[in-house]
């Protein structure tokens, strides 16, 4: 039976504290007038003391998985992608996996900058439809305050904090994610990135002084780049999911500038209205920034059943990548309504328990079969 991909949950999570463009108009030079016309942001939140990406992540972990009926024991897989982990290593994903107690899953890591969510996503997608697992929590999440040079206003400005987070599951049911572009060209990594820290340069007293520990960015190039791939990416998955750019309900891009996204709909010739655009509260998020509009859009009722989605996004890398999504009815249900909830989650609770049950039985007459084999 053909297995689906189905978006069953999403949470997200933003710090408490809000740092205004008055408030960087006190530490660096700039103004709010020319952050609101050169990037469209207001404000943006940023990690208290005790907000790491880690916590964000675990926070919105919980929400998505708030209503759906899956307990975090029947997680099969958390991924999170991060441009600013908890460490090096451990993977910032087995610290979520401990702290919402998904005693089942796997749990890594996955680094492609701001385009992370869609690559978490989409490798998360894969593996439901394999019928390898079941479900998969997919997070992104970002402390990049800690990673800002606030001494430096052409990145000071642009960056903050939030995790979102979409739970998957696998259903025999067509709809979740339809369709995916994944890209690179390493050859503009050094147009952003953080140059130390890795085994390349790794932390001297001289890297600490040079601040070679923050974000540096060619922020020109990154602009034409952006706004060359957001328009081809949504259009390439639009075309592999088998429709066309009118069949898209709400394109969800991540939230870097708002004047890429006004380019990209005028490359795509469709009205700014049919973006999820929160860029002016929250600035850019990184991997966050895709499920943070996404829980904001379906908060103000801007999904309804059955719209066909695009996410897209773009960073560091260089990387981009699209996918396409329709959320149907069921989820719906599942998310909004108790009662009926109840029925299609022990539905699927009891299918994702035959499939295990199923499972172990395979790797029972395996072993069976080859001891007798011997
Ligand atoms: N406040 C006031 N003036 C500023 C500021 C500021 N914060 N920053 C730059 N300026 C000045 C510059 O010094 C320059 O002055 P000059 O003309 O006297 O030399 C002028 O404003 C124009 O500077 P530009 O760099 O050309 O400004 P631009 O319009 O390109 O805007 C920005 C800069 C906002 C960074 C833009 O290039 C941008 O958004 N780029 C994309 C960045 C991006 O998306 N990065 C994230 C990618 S996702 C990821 O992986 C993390």
């Amino acid at each position: 039976m053909t297995r689906y991909a189905h978006i069953t949950g999403w949470g997200m999570a933003v710090p408490e504290r809000v740092l205004t463009n008055q408030d960087l108009e006190k530490i660096v030079d700039t103004n709010d007038g020319w952050i609101i016309d050169r990037t469209g942001i207001r404000e943006r939140r940023i990690a208290g003391k005790n907000d790491t990406t880690a916590s964000l992540a675990t926070q919105a972990a919980l929400r998505a998985l708030h209503g759906t009926g899956v307990p975090a024991d029947e997680i099969d897989l958390i991924i999170v992608a991060t441009s600013s982990p908890e460490h090096l290593f451990p993977a910032t994903a087995s610290i979520v996996q401990d702290q919402i107690g998904a005693s089942q899953a796997g749990a890594f890591d996955l680094l492609a900058a701001c385009t992370g969510f869609i690559f978490a996503l989409n490798m998360a997608a894969q593996a439901v439809r394999t019928g390898s697992i079941d479900n998969a929590l997919v997070i992104g999440s970002e402390t990049l305050s800690r990673v800002v040079n606030y001494q430096d206003r052409s990145t000071a400005i642009l960056f903050g904090d939030g995790a979102g987070a979409f739970l998957i599951e696998g259903r025999d049911w067509p709809g979740g994610v339809l369709a995916s572009v994944m890209r690179s060209d390493g050859s503009g990594g050094e147009l952003l990135s953080i140059p130390a820290g890795g085994s390349y340069m790794p932390a001297t007293l001289e890297t600490v002084r040079e601040n070679m520990h923050y974000i540096q960015m060619n922020g020109r190039e990154v602009f034409r780049f952006a706004t060359r791939v957001i328009a081809s990416a949504t259009r390439e998955v639009i075309e592999e999911a088998g429709m066309r750019v009118e069949d898209i309900s709400l394109v969800i891009p991540h939230q870097a500038n708002l004047r890429i996204i006004e380019a990209a709909a005028r490359g795509l010739k469709l009205p700014l209205d049919r973006f999820v655009v929160n860029i002016e509260k929250y600035g850019n998020t990184s991997t966050a920034s895709i499920p943070i509009a996404f829980c904001e859009a379906w908060d103000q009722g801007r999904i309804r059943v059955g719209d066909n989605l695009v996410l897209v996004g773009f960073g560091a890398g260089l990387t981009w990548g699209a996918l396409a999504m329709t959320l149907t009815e069921k989820e719906r249900m599942l998310k909004v309504d108790g009662r009926r909830s109840t029925i299609l989650v022990s539905r699927a609770r009891l299918r994702s328990l035959g499939r295990r049950i199923g499972r172990r039985l395979d790797s029972l007459i395996f072993r069976t079969s080859s001891k007798s084999g011997d």
